[in-house]
Protein backbone atom coordinates (compact mmCIF):
# COMPACT_ATOMS: atom_id res chain seq x y z
CA UNK A 1 0.00 0.00 0.00
CA UNK A 2 1.31 3.14 0.06
CA UNK A 3 0.65 6.24 1.98
CA UNK A 4 -2.75 6.32 1.95
CA UNK A 5 -3.38 2.63 1.85
CA UNK A 6 -4.43 2.27 -1.49
CA UNK A 7 -3.35 -0.75 -3.55
CA UNK A 8 -1.60 0.11 -6.85
CA UNK A 9 -3.55 -0.63 -10.61
CA UNK A 10 -2.64 -3.34 -12.74
CA UNK A 11 -3.37 -2.98 -16.64
CA UNK A 12 -2.20 -5.07 -19.00
CA UNK A 13 -1.31 -4.50 -22.68
CA UNK A 14 -2.36 -7.51 -25.67
CA UNK A 15 -2.46 -8.32 -28.85
CA UNK A 16 -0.63 -9.79 -32.01
CA UNK A 17 3.17 -9.15 -32.74
CA UNK A 18 3.86 -5.98 -33.82
CA UNK A 19 0.66 -4.26 -32.64
CA UNK A 20 2.67 -1.29 -30.61
CA UNK A 21 2.18 -3.27 -27.03
CA UNK A 22 5.55 -2.19 -26.20
CA UNK A 23 5.20 1.25 -27.58
CA UNK A 24 1.81 2.26 -26.31
CA UNK A 25 3.17 0.81 -22.74
CA UNK A 26 5.75 2.96 -22.19
CA UNK A 27 3.34 5.80 -23.45
CA UNK A 28 1.02 5.03 -21.06
CA UNK A 29 3.61 4.84 -18.36
CA UNK A 30 5.21 8.07 -18.94
CA UNK A 31 1.83 9.72 -18.49
CA UNK A 32 0.82 8.31 -15.57
CA UNK A 33 4.20 9.15 -14.04
CA UNK A 34 3.24 13.08 -15.26
CA UNK A 35 0.25 12.73 -13.15
CA UNK A 36 2.73 12.03 -9.98
CA UNK A 37 1.41 8.59 -9.86
CA UNK A 38 4.07 5.84 -9.58
CA UNK A 39 4.77 2.86 -12.25
CA UNK A 40 6.73 -0.21 -12.51
CA UNK A 41 6.61 -0.93 -16.23
CA UNK A 42 7.12 -4.93 -16.80
CA UNK A 43 7.03 -7.62 -19.38
CA UNK A 44 5.95 -11.22 -20.03
CA UNK A 45 7.49 -13.61 -20.88
CA UNK A 46 9.91 -11.99 -18.54
CA UNK A 47 9.95 -9.35 -16.02
CA UNK A 48 12.18 -11.27 -13.01
CA UNK A 49 15.54 -12.86 -13.53
CA UNK A 50 14.02 -16.10 -13.57
CA UNK A 51 11.48 -15.26 -15.76
CA UNK A 52 13.75 -14.01 -18.24
CA UNK A 53 15.37 -17.11 -18.04
CA UNK A 54 12.32 -19.00 -19.28
CA UNK A 55 11.81 -16.53 -21.46
CA UNK A 56 14.80 -17.09 -23.04
CA UNK A 57 13.92 -21.05 -23.27
CA UNK A 58 10.51 -20.24 -24.50
CA UNK A 59 11.79 -18.30 -27.45
CA UNK A 60 14.90 -20.12 -28.74
CA UNK A 61 14.01 -23.36 -27.44
CA UNK A 62 16.59 -26.56 -27.31
CA UNK A 63 16.27 -28.44 -30.21
CA UNK A 64 15.00 -32.38 -28.47
CA UNK A 65 15.78 -35.41 -30.37
CA UNK A 66 12.41 -35.52 -32.43
CA UNK A 67 14.08 -32.03 -34.03
CA UNK A 68 11.06 -30.09 -32.62
CA UNK A 69 10.98 -27.68 -29.76
CA UNK A 70 8.75 -27.52 -26.73
CA UNK A 71 5.84 -29.97 -27.12
CA UNK A 72 2.48 -27.75 -26.92
CA UNK A 73 2.20 -28.56 -23.06
CA UNK A 74 5.33 -28.12 -22.04
CA UNK A 75 5.53 -24.48 -23.43
CA UNK A 76 2.01 -23.76 -21.62
CA UNK A 77 3.67 -24.35 -18.34
CA UNK A 78 6.65 -22.72 -19.15
CA UNK A 79 4.95 -19.74 -19.86
CA UNK A 80 2.97 -20.21 -16.17
CA UNK A 81 5.87 -20.77 -14.68
CA UNK A 82 7.06 -17.26 -15.70
CA UNK A 83 4.31 -16.10 -14.99
CA UNK A 84 3.92 -17.30 -11.44
CA UNK A 85 7.59 -15.72 -10.69
CA UNK A 86 6.91 -12.52 -12.43
CA UNK A 87 3.60 -12.30 -10.16
CA UNK A 88 4.98 -13.15 -6.82
CA UNK A 89 8.66 -11.00 -6.76
CA UNK A 90 7.58 -8.29 -8.99
CA UNK A 91 3.69 -7.41 -9.64
CA UNK A 92 1.85 -8.14 -6.32
CA UNK A 93 4.57 -6.26 -4.34
CA UNK A 94 4.25 -3.49 -6.84
CA UNK A 95 0.70 -3.34 -6.50
CA UNK A 96 0.79 -3.94 -2.56
CA UNK A 97 2.93 -0.95 -1.93
CA UNK A 98 0.60 1.13 -4.15
CA UNK A 99 2.71 1.17 -7.45
CA UNK A 100 0.40 1.03 -10.76
CA UNK A 101 1.94 -2.13 -13.32
CA UNK A 102 1.48 -2.02 -16.94
CA UNK A 103 2.73 -5.14 -18.23
CA UNK A 104 3.43 -5.73 -21.80
CA UNK A 105 1.55 -9.17 -22.27
CA UNK A 106 -0.12 -11.47 -19.17
CA UNK A 107 -2.31 -14.59 -19.33
CA UNK A 108 -4.77 -13.86 -21.90
CA UNK A 109 -1.49 -13.85 -24.78
CA UNK A 110 -1.60 -17.93 -23.21
CA UNK A 111 -5.36 -17.62 -23.67
CA UNK A 112 -4.91 -16.91 -27.32
CA UNK A 113 -1.83 -18.55 -28.32
CA UNK A 114 -1.28 -22.01 -26.61
CA UNK A 115 -5.10 -21.95 -25.35
CA UNK A 116 -6.38 -20.95 -28.66
CA UNK A 117 -4.08 -21.14 -31.63
CA UNK A 118 -2.22 -23.97 -29.83
CA UNK A 119 -5.39 -25.76 -29.97
CA UNK A 120 -4.89 -26.70 -25.76
CA UNK A 121 -7.97 -24.90 -25.01
CA UNK A 122 -9.47 -21.95 -22.26
CA UNK A 123 -10.02 -24.15 -19.23
CA UNK A 124 -6.31 -26.15 -19.22
CA UNK A 125 -4.78 -22.64 -19.45
CA UNK A 126 -6.95 -20.59 -17.03
CA UNK A 127 -6.77 -23.91 -15.02
CA UNK A 128 -2.29 -23.31 -14.81
CA UNK A 129 -2.92 -19.42 -14.21
CA UNK A 130 -5.02 -20.18 -10.89
CA UNK A 131 -2.56 -22.48 -10.04
CA UNK A 132 0.51 -20.68 -10.58
CA UNK A 133 -0.68 -17.15 -9.81
CA UNK A 134 -4.18 -17.51 -8.04
CA UNK A 135 -5.78 -16.28 -11.09
CA UNK A 136 -5.00 -12.51 -10.72
CA UNK A 137 -6.24 -10.26 -13.27
CA UNK A 138 -5.50 -7.02 -14.12
CA UNK A 139 -7.86 -4.01 -13.45
CA UNK A 140 -7.72 -3.39 -17.22
CA UNK A 141 -6.49 -5.48 -20.46
CA UNK A 142 -5.80 -3.02 -23.32
CA UNK A 143 -6.45 -5.35 -26.89
CA UNK A 144 -4.72 -3.60 -29.34
CA UNK A 145 -6.16 -4.60 -32.53
CA UNK A 146 -3.99 -3.72 -36.02
CA UNK A 147 -5.68 -4.61 -39.01
CA UNK A 148 -3.58 -7.75 -40.51
CA UNK A 149 -1.80 -6.06 -43.73
CA UNK A 150 -0.66 -3.23 -41.82
CA UNK A 151 0.97 -5.94 -39.15
CA UNK A 152 2.90 -7.47 -41.65
CA UNK A 153 4.58 -4.77 -42.65
CA UNK A 154 5.22 -3.16 -39.41
CA UNK A 155 6.67 -6.72 -38.77
CA UNK A 156 8.78 -7.03 -41.98
CA UNK A 157 10.57 -3.72 -40.37
CA UNK A 158 10.82 -4.71 -37.53
CA UNK A 159 12.58 -8.48 -36.97
CA UNK A 160 13.33 -9.09 -40.74
CA UNK A 161 13.98 -12.55 -40.50
CA UNK A 162 14.85 -12.42 -37.12
CA UNK A 163 11.44 -13.88 -35.38
CA UNK A 164 11.60 -16.09 -32.68
CA UNK A 165 9.72 -19.29 -32.82
CA UNK A 166 6.62 -17.94 -31.34
CA UNK A 167 6.63 -15.03 -33.74
CA UNK A 168 8.10 -17.33 -36.80
CA UNK A 169 4.67 -19.21 -36.90
CA UNK A 170 2.29 -19.38 -39.90
CA UNK A 171 -0.41 -16.42 -40.38
CA UNK A 172 -3.12 -19.18 -39.65
CA UNK A 173 -1.44 -19.63 -36.21
CA UNK A 174 -1.37 -15.42 -35.71
CA UNK A 175 -5.04 -15.24 -37.20
CA UNK A 176 -6.49 -17.86 -34.77
CA UNK A 177 -4.39 -15.83 -32.00
CA UNK A 178 -6.20 -12.68 -33.34
CA UNK A 179 -9.56 -14.41 -33.52
CA UNK A 180 -9.20 -15.82 -30.02
CA UNK A 181 -8.05 -12.49 -28.54
CA UNK A 182 -10.96 -10.86 -30.00
CA UNK A 183 -13.41 -13.38 -28.01
CA UNK A 184 -11.78 -13.12 -25.06
CA UNK A 185 -12.47 -9.21 -24.58
CA UNK A 186 -15.76 -9.46 -26.07
CA UNK A 187 -16.50 -11.90 -22.75
CA UNK A 188 -15.56 -9.71 -20.65
CA UNK A 189 -16.58 -5.87 -21.38
CA UNK A 190 -16.23 -4.53 -17.77
CA UNK A 191 -11.92 -6.20 -18.00
CA UNK A 192 -11.38 -5.29 -21.72
CA UNK A 193 -10.95 -2.06 -23.75
CA UNK A 194 -10.28 -2.74 -27.33
CA UNK A 195 -8.48 0.02 -29.18
CA UNK A 196 -7.55 0.76 -32.29
CA UNK A 197 -3.78 0.60 -33.24
CA UNK A 198 -3.80 1.59 -36.64
CA UNK A 199 -2.17 4.73 -37.38
CA UNK A 200 0.45 7.11 -35.14
CA UNK A 201 1.40 6.00 -32.29
CA UNK A 202 0.57 9.28 -30.34
CA UNK A 203 -3.52 9.20 -31.82
CA UNK A 204 -3.39 5.29 -30.35
CA UNK A 205 -1.99 6.63 -27.17
CA UNK A 206 -5.29 9.06 -26.94
CA UNK A 207 -7.47 6.20 -27.69
CA UNK A 208 -5.34 4.06 -24.91
CA UNK A 209 -5.53 7.53 -22.50
CA UNK A 210 -9.41 7.40 -22.81
CA UNK A 211 -9.33 3.97 -22.20
CA UNK A 212 -8.20 4.37 -18.78
CA UNK A 213 -10.28 7.56 -17.87
CA UNK A 214 -12.11 5.31 -15.36
CA UNK A 215 -9.34 4.05 -13.77
CA UNK A 216 -7.76 7.69 -13.20
CA UNK A 217 -11.13 8.93 -12.17
CA UNK A 218 -12.00 6.42 -9.45
CA UNK A 219 -7.92 7.79 -8.17
CA UNK A 220 -9.19 11.26 -8.33
CA UNK A 221 -12.04 10.61 -6.52
P1 LIG B 1 7.70 -10.56 -27.58
O1 LIG B 1 8.88 -10.20 -28.42
O2 LIG B 1 7.69 -10.12 -26.18
O3 LIG B 1 6.32 -10.15 -28.22
P2 LIG B 1 6.01 -9.11 -29.37
O4 LIG B 1 6.39 -9.80 -30.65
O5 LIG B 1 4.56 -8.86 -29.26
O6 LIG B 1 6.84 -7.89 -29.09
O7 LIG B 1 7.64 -12.17 -27.70
C1 LIG B 1 6.84 -12.89 -26.96
C2 LIG B 1 6.29 -14.01 -27.81
O8 LIG B 1 5.72 -14.96 -26.93
C3 LIG B 1 5.18 -13.55 -28.74
O9 LIG B 1 5.28 -14.29 -29.94
C4 LIG B 1 3.92 -13.98 -28.03
C5 LIG B 1 4.36 -15.18 -27.25
N1 LIG B 1 3.61 -15.43 -26.00
C6 LIG B 1 2.84 -16.58 -25.90
O10 LIG B 1 2.77 -17.37 -26.85
N2 LIG B 1 2.17 -16.83 -24.73
C7 LIG B 1 2.26 -16.00 -23.65
O11 LIG B 1 1.64 -16.26 -22.59
C8 LIG B 1 3.06 -14.81 -23.76
C9 LIG B 1 3.19 -13.88 -22.61
C10 LIG B 1 3.73 -14.57 -24.97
Amino acid sequence: MNGSGVRGRFIAFEGGEGAGKTTQANLLAAALRDRGIAVDVTREPGGTPGAEAIRQLLLEPPVGPTGKGWNPKAEALLFAAARSDHVAERILPALESGIWVVCDRFVDSSRAYQGGAGGLGDEAILALHEFGSDGLRPDLTILIEVEPGQLAQRLAERDGDESDAIGGRSSSYHHKVAARFRLIAQADPKGFAVVDGSGDPVDVHERVMAAIEPLLAEEAG
